[in-house]
């Protein structure tokens, strides 16, 4: 696939970032099946834990207006190497992509990046079909 528009548009999100603390910005652009691109950035809070990286921004947005099939995402931080996403993006991208086939992709810019999948980012990833109740899965002596 071609990510030039998507990275160009990771690149642009980042110049948004809220980011008073770290001074370290991220931008993100999530591709739908439908071909539409949800961006977003990092906005950051005094209390820090109440941050919401770039990724989960555009997931956000995305499923806030309808969207839950994707393609792909870039990630463009303002390191100079492929920014990983964190855990918890991570977890959340599984939520919504496919593991074997949704595409992961850490841009330093357009002609330089590298693809993931989420099953090689996020191994053994907890996952809705684990979300199941039931005796035989209750751990010993937690029985009631
Ligand atoms: N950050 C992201 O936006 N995405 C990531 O995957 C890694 C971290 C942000 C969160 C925080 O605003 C800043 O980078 C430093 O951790």
């Amino acid at each position: 696939m071609d990510y030039q528009v998507l990275i160009a548009r990771a690149i642009e999100a980042k110049q948004s970032a809220y980011v008073p603390y770290s001074h370290f910005r991220v931008g993100a652009a999530l591709l739908t099946k439908s071909g539409k691109i949800y961006t977003g950035c990092n906005v950051e809070n005094v209390s820090f834990s109440a941050t919401n990286c770039a990724e989960r921004t555009a997931v956000y947005k995305a499923v806030s207006e309808g969207e839950r099939d994707f393609v792909a995402i870039v990630v463009n931080g303002d390191n100079n190497d492929y920014l990983p996403p964190c855990g918890i993006c991570r977890q959340v991208l599984a939520e919504f992509c496919d593991m074997e086939t949704f595409q992961v992709v850490l841009a330093n810019n357009e002609k330089d990046y590298q693809v993931a999948t989420l099953d090689k980012l996020l191994p053994g990833a907890f996952l809705t079909e684990n979300l199941k109740s039931g005796d035989s899965h209750s751990p010993p002596g937690k029985e009631r």
